[in-house]
Parts: C-alpha cells; sequence; structure tokens
C-alpha cells in the first residue's frame, strides 16, 4: 500500500513530538559545574544592584531572626529557642522537609518551628511565610550554613 501524504505527515509529527519529549531531560547533581564545595556559582550577567539588595535584605533578616531567636518574650513562659538550640543547634534545617510525628506527615521547617513556639514557649504560631518565621528561618539556616543538605533524616 503507498502511503498517503496524510500517514507521512502523521509519522514525521510522531518523530518530532518523540524528540521533544526525550530531550526534556531532569538536570541532575553531576551536571553542575564542577566548582569547589561552598563556592556559590552565579551568573555573572546578574545586575548588581539585585546582588547588593539581596545581601542587604537576607542579612536584615538573619540580624532580626537572631533577636528574635533570644527573645524570652516571644512566648508567654519566659523561654527562648536558644535556651534549647543555643545558636541554632539541634535544628537540622538542613533535613527539612520531612516526616514528623507530631503532624503525622512531611512538614517544612517553618511548620515545625511554628511547633516549638507553642509547645516549648507556650506561644502563638504564626503565619507561614510571616515576617517572624522568615527571619527565625533566616537565623537557623545561617547559623547552621555549610551542614550537608540531608533530606528526612530524623532528628534532632
Ligand atoms: C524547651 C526546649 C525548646 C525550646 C525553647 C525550643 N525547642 Fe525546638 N525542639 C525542642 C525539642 C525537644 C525538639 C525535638 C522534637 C522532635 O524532633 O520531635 C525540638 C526540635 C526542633 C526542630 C526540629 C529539629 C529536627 O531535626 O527535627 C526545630 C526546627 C526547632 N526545634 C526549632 C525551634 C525554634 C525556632 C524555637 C523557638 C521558637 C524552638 N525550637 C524552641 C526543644 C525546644
Amino acid at each position: 500500500m503507498k502511503p498517503t501524504i496524510q500517514t507521512v505527515l502523521l509519522a514525521m509529527l510522531g518523530v518530532l513530538m518523540t524528540m521533544a519529549l526525550t530531550s526534556r531531560s531532569v538536570a541532575g547533581p553531576e551536571d553542575a559545574p564542577k566548582v569547589p564545595r561552598g563556592v556559590h556559582v552565579q551568573s555573572p550577567k546578574l545586575d548588581p544592584e539585585l546582588v547588593r539588595k539581596t545581601k542587604e535584605e537576607t542579612d536584615k533578616a538573619i540580624r532580626r531572626g537572631e533577636m528574635l531567636w533570644k527573645d524570652r518574650q516571644l512566648g508567654t513562659n519566659g523561654q527562648s529557642c536558644n535556651m534549647c538550640h543555643p545558636n541554632g543547634a539541634a535544628t537540622h534545617p538542613e533535613t527539612f522537609p520531612k516526616f514528623k510525628q507530631q503532624f503525622g506527615r512531611v512538614v517544612t521547617v517553618q511548620e515545625f518551628m511554628n511547633w516549638c513556639i507553642i509547645a516549648a514557649l507556650r506561644g502563638d504560631s504564626r503565619e507561614i511565610g510571616s515576617e517572624d518565621l522568615t527571619a527565625l528561618e533566616a537565623f537557623q539556616a545561617y547559623a547552621n550554613r555549610g551542614q550537608v543538605m540531608e533530606i528526612g533524616v530524623p532528628g534532632p
């Protein structure tokens, strides 16, 4: 049977679609540029003003977070995060999101920080993404910088 123009076109379309789908492979760690550990690669094309603002604003959040971390008024029982987690110790931000039995599901680090605010400080939970939680998370991450990301490791 002689192929009609329609069947030829359909076959070509099929080949093109397969090529498009298979070429969309996911990049893995092996694709990362070979740079020394801890050196963050940034595009030289980044706007210097954005680089400056990113550092400045993030530093502000870290400093605010450190104040809250040591603030005995954050909850209602006169305790602070720092009394149980001196300088962010035993919080393992590098292991989140992970399963926590208190929630019975995988939670983000902010959700678990709220658990400590309620259970350990007898305070009110904060909205996820609120200034307080984001600042606390910024300080906690900063204090634990250099840890290897190891999602799901049970802790603390
Ligand atoms: C009275 C002591 C106490 C205080 C105060 C306290 N925590 Fe905790 N925190 C704990 C204990 C105990 C655990 C372990 C609970 C668990 O993992 O199930 C924990 C666990 C955590 C974890 C999870 C660690 C992991 O690897 O799973 C984070 C994050 C955390 N705390 C953040 C905070 C923050 C932020 C504050 C202040 C808002 C705070 N904690 C205040 C005792 C405390």
